[in-house]
């Protein structure tokens, strides 16, 4: 299948919404309701699919500060997957970012998005690591062990070189949730809303995470790296700081600290399958090709 492709407008939004209505549950959040602000943000290029005149699908490749270029906001026409326009989304959002001159593009997904997986092995991505998303909710907060949390947070200084030390510790980007960001004491040091704990040979990052409208706070996440040795001190001294704002606590951590945080009163966060959410990033060198 041969398709057209183009930057969208302000003047595509009603093929837009007509392309969301046409979709499942997997259409979150809607891309009828977030295109509009999408096109008005520079730092964005929202692109279009066609096949004839008809928009199947839309993607956005968002410039994030950094040598990543972040392809986003991926919806096929709910009448037109299983068809190659997906792949076709993602190959443009990387032809985009060539173009952007750009040294890599990235894209996250979860691990239970078959589609969204299969498009990265096809397309030459490489498969980096994967977080598991836990949650609890405000009614159900942990009460933390007794003991002495009162932890002070570190410096991005030391936190970039604990990360750099840690026991399997990220390495081009750091998981920040459903996103990552470089792992740059000027990116870190620009955030107020991120800290850095470290226990042992485990850091953690706590992020206040807002909503992008309202600015307030919504949820609040504990990124989790290295060892299993601190994962319960520092989560005992996230709740110990977090447990009284009446906000979901949001735990990801790599696979192998799960059960250490399941210990602590938390759950699987899920997704629409039912499955667990798995944050999995991909990533494809620009310069290499
Ligand atoms: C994920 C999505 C973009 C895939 O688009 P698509 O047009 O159906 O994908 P393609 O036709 O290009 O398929 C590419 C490959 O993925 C596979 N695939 C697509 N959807 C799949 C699914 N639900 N389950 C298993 N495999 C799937 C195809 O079989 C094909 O693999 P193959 O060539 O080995 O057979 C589309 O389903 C969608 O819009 N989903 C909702 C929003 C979303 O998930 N966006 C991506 C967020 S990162």
């Amino acid at each position: 299948m041969t398709f057209g492709y183009r930057n969208l407008t302000l003047t595509d939004l009603p093929a837009i919404r007509e392309l969301s209505d046409s979709m499942d549950i997997r259409n979150d959040p809607k891309i009828g309701d977030i295109a509009e602000p999408l096109l008005q943000d520079p730092k964005t290029t929202l692109f279009g699919v066609f096949e004839d005149k008809l928009l199947v699908g839309v993607g956005g490749l968002r410039n994030k500060g950094w040598e990543l270029a972040w392809i986003e906001s991926v919806r096929v026409h709910g009448d037109h997957q299983r068809k190659g326009v997906g792949t076709a989304v993602f190959q443009h959002g990387e032809a985009l970012a060539r173009e952007q001159g750009y040294q890599r593009v990235g894209f996250q997904t979860v691990t239970e998005n078959a589609g969204s997986c299969r498009i990265g092995e096809i397309l030459g991505f490489e498969r980096k690591h994967e977080m598991t998303a836990l949650w609890v909710s405000p009614e159900n907060i942990p009460r933390s062990e007794d003991g002495d949390y009162e932890q002070e947070p570190i410096s991005t200084e030391e936190a970039l070189a604990a990360l750099k030390r840690i026991p399997n510790g990220p390495k081009d980007e750091i998981c920040i949730g459903w996103s990552y960001a470089p792992i740059t004491a000027d990116y870190f040091d620009s955030q107020p809303d991120m800290k850095f704990y470290l226990q042992d040979e485990t850091i953690m990052l706590e992020y206040h995470d807002r909503d992008p409208n309202t600015k307030e706070v919504t949820f609040v996440k504990a990124i989790l790296y290295g060892a299993a040795a601190g994962v319960e001190g520092l989560l005992s001294g996230f709740i110990t700081r977090n447990g009284k704002l009446g906000l979901p606590l949001v735990p990801l951590c790599a696979k192998k600290l799960v059960p250490h945080v399941l210990k602590m009163g938390f759950q699987y966060a899920t997704v629409w399958t039912g499955g667990h959410n798995i944050v999995v990033l991909f990533t494809k060198d620009l310069q290499d090709a």
